[in-house]
Order: structure tokens, then C-alpha cells, then sequence
């Protein structure tokens, strides 16, 4: 994962790089460093931890090199300290990396065997070492990272400045994301446009195998063949420049609240509520000749998948295969040409979930992408794209991405039903009405936060926590379970509720609160009598239901907290607000950094 920022700067760059990292502080908040030219010498500070360790550093020891790089880790070859932070030096460079690079152990064994020594645990070291090998055999920086790059295997972008070389930032990009900024005199190397908002809007996406020479005066592109390209230059929209916490303590609390307004517009944007039909993005084949959708994502995503599959099957009887891409990209899935590949995705970089969508490709199947951030890899590399409308979402743990995700899923299960003649224009017509109410709910979901902050108080107490759910509501207990881990370190686990008997059951005693989602749909009597169960060994209940649900459920619980009575088909959008509020509350009554939780990043660009 890893953000990595190169500068060519007209006065001190390490204030805009550090600004810059600040950006891409979602990919990895492990350890954080800048290297700069001081009067044509290379020079770094490194911190381990938060950014706010590096600018501490920074402000007792300052850079003022109009040249620098930077990278802010997620940790994948050694721990976390600083001695492994980036950028790696040698005498003659220093080297930002983002990705793995696989054969490095190959690679650090050549080297040791001519007597190179190695400071560090990590692979980005490896790919410094090579290339100040090729110096020192008297190539220049372009020559030596030429006769480098096709020595590296694995996903990477690299981002190298050179010892004198005060107007020159060589940069790589193979698997990983890599975009070149243009400003007036100043040029910039960036894992995304997001880092470079500030700076300017004038951006170009290197093509997997590129690499580029940037000075103060432009850029030259290359292709792993070595042949000059040109890649387009876009203007990215001003929008996409980080967004402040509001009046909220959390980027996660605030993207909970934005929910009603970004789902909202994103129903919009696939609605025409005047003819009360749905609006599909343009699309080169129809559903009424495909047999067969598969669906691959990773963690939230991966579940907003999951909801989908009972939306398509039910709504449009297309049958749903779902993997989570990790294991669909190496599973050799047998793909019946002309059939539909879905991809769900709030970065657009996931990379597993990027080689899925490569695999259905080579497979002939077409693609369609559900993503949120427009200018992605995934976004560009789909044939078709749906757009969440989300905004940026920068807390860790995806809220408003993940039911923007079901609203466009939603919408095309409901356009894939009208053309294969399973919807009629008034099913649709009902359905679009549903759809229309979504936020207005939600509004009314939000409201149930001071009772959710009280009972959050009890889940804090506990150790293990068990979530339940049927139908849609089942993936829903997988991703309240998922939120919860993630941010307040308690193990949760999501079941459906008729498996509870087939194992799960042997866990329940007093300690372990059951936090059961049931809104009142078909399935809610046979949810009900697996309440029933836990209530008989003692569980103790927590039940997330709505007015009729609550009413007739008439059980004693631990808490019951109830939203307002929905469609069915519409209840995992409404329901997800009350499981991202628990489990937002318990982590904040626990005292847990909610946006950068430990070990995760925003954006999983390693596999
Ligand atoms: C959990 C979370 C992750 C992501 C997953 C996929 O809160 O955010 O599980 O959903 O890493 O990321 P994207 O959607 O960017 O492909």
C-alpha cells in the first residue's frame, strides 16, 4: 500500500511533500519520511508512527531542499520502526516505494554475494542497492533504472532522487498507481491526484510499465520497452481536495452523518424520478442475455456484494456467483464468454479485487465496475463503470462508501429486472418510490445515536461479541461484525442466523452480547425464534429492529433499538446506519483512534 510524493519545487519542498503525505495518509500510517537534495546532498528525516512524529522532527531539524520525495508505509517487509522507513538511501540516492517487490530475496542474495551490505529488513532497500550497483558501474540515474526495472517482479511504483541531481525525480509504476502533476516550473510524482490537489489539477496517469524523467520543465514518459509515450494530461476536478471533520470529532462520524446526502445523490444520479424509471449507465451488452453475474470485492465491498447477490437473484432471477477477489483471481474460475464480471471497490486500487477484474477480462466476459473514486485504476481499467457518488471517504472503516455501493447495486438489480422481464414498469415504478425514501430514513436511523451510545457502553465490556441476521441481513451482520473489529479491536463475529444451532450456539453465556439485525421482513418469525435460542442459554440480546418488528418480537433484551419501518428490499441500507453508530460509539468510549485504526490502511494496494 504506501502513498509516495516526489517534488521539484521552486523553494523548500519538505513542508509540500509532508502536506501532500497528509493525503495519502490512508493508504499507510505505519512510519512516514522525506529525503531532499541540501545543497546537492542527500538528506532524510524518518519518524515511526503518525506523520505528526515526522513534522515534530521536521521542526527541530528542517529540510530546505527545493527537491524531495516522501512516503508514508504501510508495513509489508519488516516491522514498523524507523531504521525500515522510507525513503531508503545509499550514497547515491534514495527511493520511495509502494507495492512488494516479490523476487527481492533473489535479488538481496546477488547483491550480498558481491559484498553489498544491507541495513534494513526491507525490499525497497533491495531495489536502492540495485540501482547505485548500476551507478557505480558508470551508468547515468536514467540509464541505471532502466537496467533495473525489468530485474523487479511483483506490484510497485517507485519514486527515486539522486545525489546532485537537483533537477531530476525518476519515477516507476508497475501494478501500482503512479500520476505525474504539472505546474508551473514544479513537477510532481503522486500515488494519486488526491495528493496532488493542492498543487495542482493538471495530472497524468502512468500506464502500467511506464516510467518517467521529470524536471522543473516537463516530463518524458517511457514505456517497459523504452519507447517514448505520451499519456494524456487531465484537469481532476477541485472537489477532490481533502475534506475537513466539520463539526464532528471523527472523519468516520462525519461520513455516517453525509450518508442521507451522498446516497441520496447517488440515487439520484440513477434514478429519472420523473418517469419513475431507473437509469442505467450505458451498457454494451443487455442482462437479458446473460446467464450468469460474478461478483468479486474485498472486505465491505465484498459484502455489499453479498446484499447484491440476493437483490439480483431475486429481483432480476439472475443467478450470482460471488468470491472475495483474493480468492477469484487464483481460483481459475471457468467464465462462459459474453457474461458479466461486477467489481465493487470505494479506492479503485484494491489489487485483488484489480487482478479479478484482469482475469474476467482475458476470460472475455464484460466488465462492470461499481467504484468511488472516478479517476481509479479500476474506473479506468472497466469497460463499464458505475459510479458511487460518495465523495471522498477518508476514515478507514467505509461508511458512506459501502451504502452508496448498495444503492448503485440496488438500482442496477432493479434495471437488470426491467430488461429481463421480471420487473414490470409498476414494480419498478414501487421499487424507484423505495428507493426515493432511502434518505429520509436514514435521517431517521441517525436519530437512534443516543441510545446506540448508551448501549455501546456494554459492547466495550466485552471480549467476544456475536453478530446474527437472515436474508440481506446476513452479509449486514458480516459488515457490522467487520466494523466493529476493525476499529475497536473486539472480536465480533457475523452469522446467519439459522447456523447459529450448527455450531456458533456452544459459545453463548452472559458474557457475550448477541447483537441480532431483524428488520421486519419474510424472515423475521424464523430470526425470532433463533433469539429465542440464545435468550433460553442465557445470551444476552442486543436487537436491532423496526417498529413492527419491535412490537412484535416481544422478547427481553439486553436493548432494543428500532429504525423506522421500510421496504424490505431497501432495509440493509437503513439498517447499516445503526451497525456503523455501535460500533463507531464503542471504539470511541474505548478510547481507539476510529479513523486510523492499528494495521490498516484505506487503500489495500498489496495482496
Ligand atoms: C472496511 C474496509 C475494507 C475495504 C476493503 C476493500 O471498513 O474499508 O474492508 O472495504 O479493503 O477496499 P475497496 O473498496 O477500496 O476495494
Amino acid at each position: 500500500m504506501c502513498g509516495i510524493v516526489g517534488i521539484l519545487g521552486r523553494g523548500a519542498v519538505a513542508p509540500l511533500v509532508v502536506d501532500a503525505l497528509k493525503r495519502l495518509e490512508y493508504r499507510g500510517y505505519d512510519s512516514a519520511g522525506v529525503a531532499t537534495l541540501e545543497n546537492g546532498h542527500l538528506e532524510r528525516r524518518r519518524a515511526e508512527g503518525k506523520l505528526r512524529n515526522l513534522e515534530l522532527k521536521l521542526s527541530h531539524a528542517p529540510l530546505t531542499g527545493a527537491i524531495g520525495i516522501g512516503h508514508t508505509r504501510w508495513a509489508t517487509h519488516g516491522r514498523p520502526n524507523e531504521t525500515n522507513a522510507h525513503p531508503h538511501a545509499t550514497d547515491k540516492l534514495a527511493v520511495v516505494h509502494n507495492g512488494i517487490i516479490e523476487n527481492f530475496r533473489a535479488l538481496r542474495d546477488d547483491l550480498q554475494a558481491k559484498g553489498v551490505v544491507f541495513d534494513t529488513e526491507t525490499d525497497t532497500e533491495v531495489v536502492a542497492q540495485l540501482v547505485t550497483d548500476e551507478l557505480r558501474q558508470g551508468r547515468s540515474p536514467t540509464e541505471a533504472v532502466a537496467a533495473t526495472l525489468p530485474k523487479l517482479r511483483g506490484a510497485f511504483a517507485l519514486v527515486f532522487l539522486f545525489e546532485g541531481e537537483e533537477d531530476q525525480l525518476i519515477g516507476a509504476r508497475h501494478g501500482a498507481p503512479l500520476a505525474i502533476g504539472y505546474g508551473e516550473g514544479e513537477m510532481y510524482f503522486g500515488s494519486d491526484a488526491l495528493a496532488l490537489a493542492p498543487f495542482t489539477d493538471e495530472i497524468s496517469y502512468l500506464e502500467d510499465g511506464d516510467w518517467a524523467v521529470l524536471s522543473r520543465s516537463g516530463a518524458t514518459i517511457r514505456d517497459a520497452q523504452g519507447h517514448p509515450v505520451e499519456r494524456a494530461r487531465q484537469t481532476i476536478p477541485a472537489g477532490s481536495a481533502v475534506a475537513s471533520k466539520g463539526n464532528h470529532r471523527h472523519f468516520m462520524a462525519k461520513e455516517i452523518y453525509e450518508q442521507p446526502e451522498v446516497v441520496g445523490r447517488t440515487i439520484a444520479h440513477y434514478v429519472d424520478f420523473s418517469r419513475c424509471a431507473v437509469r442505467l449507465p450505458e451498457l454494451p451488452f443487455s442482462f437479458r442475455d446473460v446467464s450468469r453475474l460474478s461478483i468479486s470485492a474485498c472486505g465491505t465491498a465484498y459484502y455489499a456484494g453479498l446484499v447484491a447477490r440476493y437483490w439480483f437473484e431475486r429481483l432480476a432471477r439472475l443467478p450470482v456467483e460471488i468470491d472475495v477477489a483474493s480468492e477469484f483471481r487464483y481460483r481459475e474460475v471457468p467464465l462462459d464468454p459474453g457474461q458479466v464480471a461486477l467489481f465493487v471497490s470505494q479506492s479503485g486500487e484494491t489489487a485483488d479485487t484489480l487482478a479479478s477484474l484482469r482475469y474476467a477480462k482475458d476470460q472475455g466476459q464484460h466488465t462492470l465496475a461499481v467504484v468511488n473514486v472516478p479517476t481509479s485504476t479500476m474506473a479506468r481499467d472497466s469497460a463499464v463503470v458505475a459510479p458511487t457518488l460518495a465523495g471522498p471517504e477518508i476514515g478507514v472503516a467505509s461508511t458512506k462508501a459501502f451504502t452508496c455501493q448498495l444503492s448503485v447495486l440496488l438500482a442496477l438489480a432493479i434495471g437488470a429486472g426491467r430488461q429481463r422481464g421480471t420487473l414490470t414498469e409498476a414494480d419498478e415504478r414501487r421499487l424507484v418510490e423505495v428507493l426515493a425514501a432511502v434518505p429520509s430514513l436514514m435521517t431517521e436511523a441517525l436519530r437512534s445515536e443516543g441510545e446506540i451510545e448508551t448501549v455501546s457502553r456494554e459492547i466495550a465490556k466485552a471480549k467476544d461479541v456475536l453478530y446474527l441476521g437472515r436474508g440481506t441481513s446476513y452479509p449486514l451482520a458480516l459488515e457490522g461484525a467487520l466494523k466493529l473489529k476493525e476499529i475497536s479491536y473486539i472480536h465480533a463475529e457475523g452469522y446467519a442466523a439459522g447456523e447459529l444451532k450448527h455450531g456458533p450456539i456452544a459459545l453463548i453465556d452472559e458474557a457475550m452480547p448477541v447483537i441480532v439485525i431483524a428488520p421486519h421482513d419474510a424472515v423475521f418469525e424464523k430470526t425470532v425464534s433463533n433469539m429465542q435460542e440464545v435468550a433460553a442459554r442465557g445470551g444476552r440480546i442486543l436487537l436491532i429492529t423496526d417498529r413492527r418488528g419491535a412490537a412484535e418480537a416481544a422478547m427481553d433484551t439486553m436493548s432494543t433499538l428500532v429504525m423506522p419501518d421500510c421496504d424490505p428490499v431497501v432495509a440493509p441500507l437503513v439498517f447499516a446506519v445503526p451497525a456503523q453508530l455501535l460500533a463507531y460509539h464503542t471504539a470511541v468510549f474505548m478510547g481507539k483512534d476510529v479513523d486510523q485504526p492499528r494495521n490498516l490502511a484505506k487503500s489495500v494496494t498489496v495482496e
